[in-house]
């Protein structure tokens, strides 16, 4: 990727393999980095950002938990452990995991999803300091809110979805909603040869959100 104008542009002539994907299932993530392999050779970076929100009632929620880890937490435990042992054998290799403001905050009436999102932390902890021996990083990000179908199918199920966004662009400090490329430039950056002694924490890109105390 290349930065053009503040914007994430695709190079022209990148090579590009896209592998349809249920991170849900151990099996079909093995077979997506397989095919990764085959096609571009071995797999040195992982970026497990597949994740769904799911926001209930505790005590009224059916089988909501186990749909929400099994995306939100087995679903980054699938993407790690299908590239370790190639990165492990290498001796090289960074895994970004994506968590989210979720991880350090709570929102009444969110859960589970905060739940998960701090086992990503956990995991991300966990993994990096296990591999950082063999000099596999693992790292997170915690993004805030940012302009995804996700963060539009919210605003959507609320009465008023235009009020909503607005209220949620109030509550910034910067008083604007993140982009999609500012968390992807965090992950290249993580990912790059630029970042070699981060490992086991995580980066968050909210704008300050978080820091401020009161709404
Ligand atoms: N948008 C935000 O405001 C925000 C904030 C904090 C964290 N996040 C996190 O960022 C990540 C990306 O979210 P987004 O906003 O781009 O959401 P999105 O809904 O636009 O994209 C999520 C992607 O995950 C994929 N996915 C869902 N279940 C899957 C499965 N079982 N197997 C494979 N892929 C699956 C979906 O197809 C979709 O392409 C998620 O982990 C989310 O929790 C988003």
């Amino acid at each position: 990727m290349t930065r053009l104008a503040g914007k994430v542009a695709l190079v022209t002539g990148a090579r590009v393999l896209a592998v349809q994907t249920d991170v849900t299932q151990s099996a079909s993530v093995q077979h997506a980095v397989s095919e990764a392999h085959t096609a571009l050779g071995p797999v040195d970076v992982l970026v497990n950002n597949a994740g769904i929100n799911v926001f209930c009632d505790t005590l009224t929620m059916t089988d909501d938990w186990r749909r929400c880890f099994a995306v939100d937490l087995d679903g980054v435990w699938n993407g790690c452990r299908a590239v370790l042992p190639g990165m492990v054998e290498r001796g090289a290799g960074s895994i970004v995991n994506i968590a989210s403001t979720h991880a350090f905050k709570i929102i009444p009436g969110c859960f589970p999803y905060p739940v998960a999102k701090h086992g990503v932390i956990g995991l991300t902890r966990a993994l990096g300091i296990e591999y950082a021996p063999r000099n596999v990083r693992v790292n997170a990000i915690a993004p805030g809110y940012i302009e995804t179908q996700l963060a539009h199918d919210w605003w959507n199920e609320q009465p008023d979805p235009a009020a909503a966004r607005q209220a949620t662009i109030d509550l910034q400090p910067m008083k604007r909603i993140g982009r999609p490329e500012e968390v992807a430039m965090t992950a290249v950056f993580l990912a790059s040869d630029e970042a070699p002694f981060i490992n086991a924490t995580c980066i968050t890109v909210e704008g300050g959100r978080s820091v401020l105390y009161h709404d």
